[in-house]
């Protein structure tokens, strides 16, 4: 499929190839004695309006009335324009990626200016000092054509606040309070601003650039605790990118609800070891992300640390309220007994009471471990989805551990009985599923094929040596 842009583009080297050398005007100042051919749909050059311009709001409007597209750049300065609307038919407006293309600066009485038609433009765009500007209206097309490559500030309604370049000390002692939408990347490197200014990004409720929090000594990001959308550039590697903050110890995005990009390989990195909502994981699972790099074992936080802990459940499954169907915690029958060959003398009992309890849950944060067990089938109706941050782990006796794998959701091991397992609502699993040396189901090559059909997010669906189903996933 092509693309806005990509069709604009070609739109232009077709018309370019038609457009005469009248369309061209170079470096142009407006006056009354300009003049435009009426077949010049297309204009190319640098347009500039400024005090010295002697055409009306209507002058301005007639002589543009053909005009859909410019390729250069134009530049409305210092004018006393008070309603701008000759720019209503311009469809787009394309020149160097790099300049303000369209730049609208210390135009004192101008009030409005109508961009309804626009749709594309690859450069960045500038709207500054204009006491009196109103952009309100304006906002949604400038958001859709312009993103964040803009510079708007000074006037009487901006659309959004903004940053460029870093969030430190002293550059954002200006940092507006009160700022709910911000356009730029949001970085915080080293020492974070004093306390005070930082907390002033806790009005932000949306972020429309990436998010990055690197080197710092901060303990949590909570200063973002009404942030509730995340959405970075068409150039944006990471969306968010967390790293090497050695005493972060929560994040509490506690409203977070939408991770997005307009950059369709942009991908999360969130290092360090601190402990996570469950929606917070939810939420990067089933986010439009090209990969979550998700490294360093977590831990899902305590209830008085999590945005909605009623929801959730936890500790030993037989003092489980029967309602519960959102389980926190690792459900573990361990076979000390075992290795991969031996026969097995003392076989693990999963009680009847228990495999009642973890069919009811929709959703496991945690590891599900069963090893050695009498088991013929397991079959888990219910389970949408399941999670686990980190690397369970079980004692086995002399002071010794053993863990069911790294940020394993489920492993099956040496179940010599197991004929069948069914999960057929499963469609998130984050991250690995093992299933080693269990009875028949080790000779199932369908069951790779099935449950890479199935279940997303997962990263490793290891059925023996033989068959790691890597290959079958998307
Ligand atoms: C516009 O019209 C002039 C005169 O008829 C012609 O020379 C020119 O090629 C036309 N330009 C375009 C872009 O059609
Ligand atoms: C706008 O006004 C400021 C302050 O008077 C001045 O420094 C700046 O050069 C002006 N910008 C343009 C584009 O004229
Ligand atoms: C902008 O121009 C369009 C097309 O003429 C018109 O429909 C719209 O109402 C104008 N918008 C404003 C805010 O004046
Ligand atoms: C996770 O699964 C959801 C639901 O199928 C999908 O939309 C999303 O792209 C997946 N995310 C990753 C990182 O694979
Ligand atoms: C069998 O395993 C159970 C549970 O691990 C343990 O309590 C019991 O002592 C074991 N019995 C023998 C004979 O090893
Ligand atoms: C085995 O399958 C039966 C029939 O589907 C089901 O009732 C039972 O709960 C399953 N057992 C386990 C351990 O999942
Ligand atoms: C496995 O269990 C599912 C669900 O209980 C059932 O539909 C299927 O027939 C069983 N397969 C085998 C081989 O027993
Ligand atoms: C499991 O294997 C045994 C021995 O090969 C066979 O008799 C039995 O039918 C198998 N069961 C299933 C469900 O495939």
């Amino acid at each position: 499929m092509l693309r806005l842009g990509q069709f604009l583009l070609l739109f232009n080297l077709i018309s370019n190839i038609f457009s005469s050398e009248n369309c061209n005007f170079n470096v142009h100042y407006l006056t009354s004695s300009s003049q435009f051919p009426s077949n010049c749909s297309q204009l190319i050059g640098r347009f500039r309006i400024d005090q010295n311009t002697d055409l009306t709001s209507d002058q301005l409007v007639k002589l543009f009335e053909n005009v859909q597209e410019i390729r250069g750049v134009l530049q409305i300065w210092n004018s006393q324009l008070t309603f701008v609307s000759f720019t209503k038919n311009i469809k787009s407006i394309t020149g160097d990626p790099l300049e303000n293309v369209l730049s609208i600066v210390n135009n004192t009485k101008m009030t409005a200016v109508n961009l309804s038609s626009l749709l594309y433009s690859n450069g960045k765009l500038e709207i500054r000092n204009n006491q009196n500007l109103n952009l309100q209206k304006t906002c949604s097309a400038i958001h859709d054509v312009y993103f964040n490559y803009r510079v708007i500030t000074g006037n009487s309604f901006d659309c959004g606040c903004e940053i460029h370049g870093i969030f430190k000390w002293p550059q954002v002692a200006s940092f507006p309070e009160n700022c709910i939408v911000l356009y730029g990347d949001l970085v915080l490197e080293e020492a974070p601003p004093p306390f005070k200014v930082l907390y002033r990004l806790s009005s932000l409720t949306k972020l429309y650039g990436f998010l990055r929090v690197r080197n710092t000594n901060l303990e949590t990001l909570g200063f973002l605790q009404n942030l509730e959308a995340i959405e970075s550039g068409p150039e944006a590697e990471y969306t968010i990118h967390i790293e090497s903050n050695h005493y972060l110890r929560r994040l509490d995005l506690i409203k977070l609800q939408s991770i997005k990009s307009r950059n369709t390989d942009s991908i999360v990195r969130i290092d360090d070891e601190f402990c996570v909502d469950p929606a917070f994981v939810q939420l990067l699972a089933q986010s439009k992300m090209k990969e979550i790099q998700d490294y360093h074992v977590k831990t899902f936080c305590e209830a008085d640390k999590i945005n909605n802990p009623s929801i959730y459940c936890r500790g030993k499954l037989s003092a489980v309220n029967d309602r519960c169907n959102r389980y926190i915690g690792d459900i573990l029958y361990i076979n000390n007994d075992i290795s991969d060959y031996n026969d097995i003398q003392n076989y693990t009992k999963v009680p009847a009471a228990d495999i009642r309890k973890i069919q009811q849950f929709e959703m496991v944060f945690g590891s599900i471990l069963i090893e050695g067990s009498t088991l013929k089938n397991v079959s888990l109706p219910n389970l949408r989805e399941i999670y686990q941050v980190s690397d369970a782990s079980y004692d086995i006796g002399y002071g010794f551990k053993n863990s069911v794998g790294y940020k394993a959701v489920m492993k099956f091991r040496r179940n010599d009985f197991l004929e069948n397992i069914s999960f057929p609502n499963l469609n998130v699993a984050y991250q690995n599923m093992y299933f080693l040396h269990n009875a028949n189901l080790t000779k199932d090559e369908t069951l790779c094929q099935t449950l890479a059909n199935q279940i997303a997010n997962v990263s490793v669906i290891g059925i023996d040596a033989e068959y790691d189903c890597r290959s079958y996933l998307p």
